[in-house]
């Protein structure tokens, strides 16, 4: 008679001797390790999947040979054992997670000028759409100096998606398929976050590095300067703003659109 319990046992055992097999390879060798995970039986690759804990990055679809332990190894400590001259390392790298800021902030900025330049609909369409893509690349160009500036401070820049969303304090651009007015409205209280935490920025910077202080407040002035082409269309004769008091970018739309 067939002992069941024998067969459970082994069959455990024989998943488990076949996981052991796959950390092993994975181990030795993470990027030749997939075709091996690959060729498993199902059962035998979801306990695979259980035990390793790199799950989610395999779900996305980032190389599921790769085990998270390894790839961070691979990427390297975020600061380097240098700074630039006459700055302490601890300095080095206060500037640079103020710079961080600056990066993703600049990196969020050019995205949303991009959805805007699609996303603008009716009368005035080609001024806005025109006048939006030379901003594009002034603030793409901001944000390589600020990024090229962090790693000569001696850290590693963070130019990704997951670090704009992690070092912003709002929420995605929300006016969509609009009018001109409404986003132009909408862009001035995206211009005044990014301005404000700016001169935040040179404020803090001006006692540690003068040098970083100057590269600010040159991106400053020219955003300052592209905010008062998009104040020109909210103004009105009196000199007040359509955007005045308005606390959302969906507030600023509707009372300008
Ligand atoms: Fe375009």
């Amino acid at each position: 008679m067939l002992d069941i319990d024998f067969v459970v046992r082994s069959k455990r055992r024989n998943i488990s001797d076949r996981v052991e097999n796959a950390w092993r390879h994975e181990q030795k060798s993470p990027a030749r390790s997939w075709p091996v995970i690959r060729d498993l039986p199902s059962r035998v690759r979801g306990e695979f999947a259980r035990r390793r804990p790199d799950t989610q990055a395999t779900e996305r679809g980032i190389h599921p040979g790769v085990p998270q332990a390894v790839s961070k190894r691979k990427r390297g400590p975020r600061m380097s054992k240098f700074t630039v001259p006459g700055l302490s390392d601890d300095q080095g790298a206060r500037v640079a997670d103020i710079l961080q800021k600056r990066l993703s902030a600049y990196n969020d900025l050019h995205l949303t000028l991009k959805h805007i330049h699609w996303n603008v609909v009716g009368p005035n369409f080609i001024g806005v759409h025109e006048m939006i893509d030379p901003q594009v690349e002034l603030v793409r160009g901001y944000a390589d100096a600020v990024a090229e500036r962090i790693a000569a401070l001696g850290k590693s820049p963070d130019g990704t998606p997951a670090a704009i969303t992690r070092d912003r304090t709002w929420d995605d651009y929300s006016v969509h398929r609009d009018t001109a007015q409404a986003h132009l409205g909408a862009l001035d209280l995206v211009y005044s976050g990014v301005v404000e935490d700016n001169r935040k920025a040179i404020a803090e910077t001006g006692d540690l590095d003068p040098i970083t202080e100057d590269l600010l407040i040159g991106q400053t002035g020219e955003l300052e300067k592209f905010q008062w082409f998009v104040r020109a269309h909210l103004e009105n004769s009196g000199g007040s703003l359509s955007t005045n008091g308005a606390h959302s970018e969906k507030q600023a739309a509707s009372q300008t659109r």
